[in-house]
């Protein structure tokens, strides 16, 4: 006869046909007992009373006498509020999903944000990672012109289907706008369009989902906030002392919306002579350092300035690749990050 383990797991597959998730995932089946070859479960449901509860019954009835149990006692209970907006979730934003958060924030704008956002994603799928980038910069949205992104998401049923371009799912507002109008919405849409890169589009399976978040400290951060079971945050700067000031605010933001900061990238942080070798630090020096020490966070990674190789024949002008000398360094970038996450 099955232990009380094994008939848990047995059920777990079963699916609540009233909020089609399985008993699994909404923990649903709350108590079992079991005495000799009779087997009492308490189940719980998104809806009690409904015809579909009388096949499920019917479901774990067939199932445990199956397994050699001679009687069945079934009794059903609704789950409670808190467990029901558990389990309605799309899966990506549940507790147990399996997918870290990694969101690329700054204080001030231009600071490559969106270049370091592709090129690590694209990064870490060349580590063999599975990746999603969400565009959260719903006004401003660069992603898909960056990667050199022809094509418009499809819908599946009621499902968007990330576009997918070097090995990275990628969402972003561009693909919903006609010629490159501007967007002008106002603060609640925004957040109501996040919730839609949420919970409106088939990410699938993710080990990793970025979020290239709009610069400064705003509304966006707050509402990733309020959405996001937990979210790392990689801090963007150049290597001016000010800009590290500025970036120093994004991080204390980070660490009030309970975001952990994984790390500083200074981005930007020296032109290196191709004639003579020699190292300039036109956008000054010593920025990324001072950031890490006010956010006690590592300095995980310092790029110089430098355009991608041209690919004419597939274009995705931010994307350094080819054997491009940063493509290394973003390799190591992602190796940085999972280090971190993954120890
Ligand atoms: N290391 C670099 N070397 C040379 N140019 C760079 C580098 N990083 C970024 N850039 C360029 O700087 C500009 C701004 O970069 P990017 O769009 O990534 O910044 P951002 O922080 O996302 O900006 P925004 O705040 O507007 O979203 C772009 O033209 C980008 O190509
Ligand atoms: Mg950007």
């Amino acid at each position: 006869m099955l232990t009380v383990e094994q008939v848990r797991e047995e059920l777990a597959g079963l699916v609540d046909p009233t909020i089609n998730r399985t008993l699994g995932d909404t923990a649903g089946v709350k108590d079992i007992r079991i005495k000799e070859d009779y087997v009492s479960v308490k189940v719980a449901l998104g809806q009690t009373g409904s015809g579909e509860q009388l096949q499920l019954q019917q479901e774990i009835v067939t199932l445990l006498k199956g397994k050699g149990f001679k009687t069945v006692g079934l009794r059903f209970e609704a789950l409670n509020d808190e467990s029901l907006k558990e389990a309605t979730k799309p899966a990506i934003l549940r507790e147990n999903s399996g997918t870290t958060f990694i969101a690329i924030a700054s204080g001030k704008g231009g600071v490559g944000k969106s270049t370091v956002s592709v090129n690590l994603a694209v990064a870490l799928a060349r580590a063999g990672k599975k990746v999603g980038l969400i565009d959260a910069d719903i006004y401003g949205f660069s992603v898909p012109d960056m990667l050199g992104i022809e094509e418009r998401p499809v819908v599946r049923g009621e499902k968007i289907i990330p576009v997918e371009r070097f090995g990275v799912k990628v969402i972003s507002m561009g693909f919903f706008v006609e010629d490159n109008a501007p967007v002008i919405w106002r603060g609640p849409m925004l957040g109501k369009m996040l919730n839609n890169f949420f919970n409106d589009v088939e990410w699938g399976d993710l080990d990793y989902l970025l979020l290239d978040l709009p610069p400064g400290t705003g509304d966006v951060a707050l509402d990733i906030h309020s959405m996001l079971p937990s979210c790392q945050e990689l801090i963007v700067t150049t290597p001016h002392a000010t800009a590290a000031f500025v970036a120093a605010r994004a991080g204390a933001m980070a660490i009030k919306t309970n975001h952990k900061v994984l790390g500083i990238i200074e981005n930007m942080a020296y032109f290196e002579s191709k004639v003579t070798g020699e190292k300039e630090y036109v956008f000054g020096y010593g920025g990324g350092e001072k950031l890490s020490e006010a956010l006690k966070s590592k300095l995980l990674a310092q790029i110089p300035l430098g355009q991608p190789y041209d690919n004419e024949e597939d274009f995705a002008p931010s994307v350094y690749r080819d054997g491009h000398p940063f493509e290394h360094t973003y390799d190591e970038l992602a190796q940085a990050v999972i280090k971190q996450i993954e120890g």
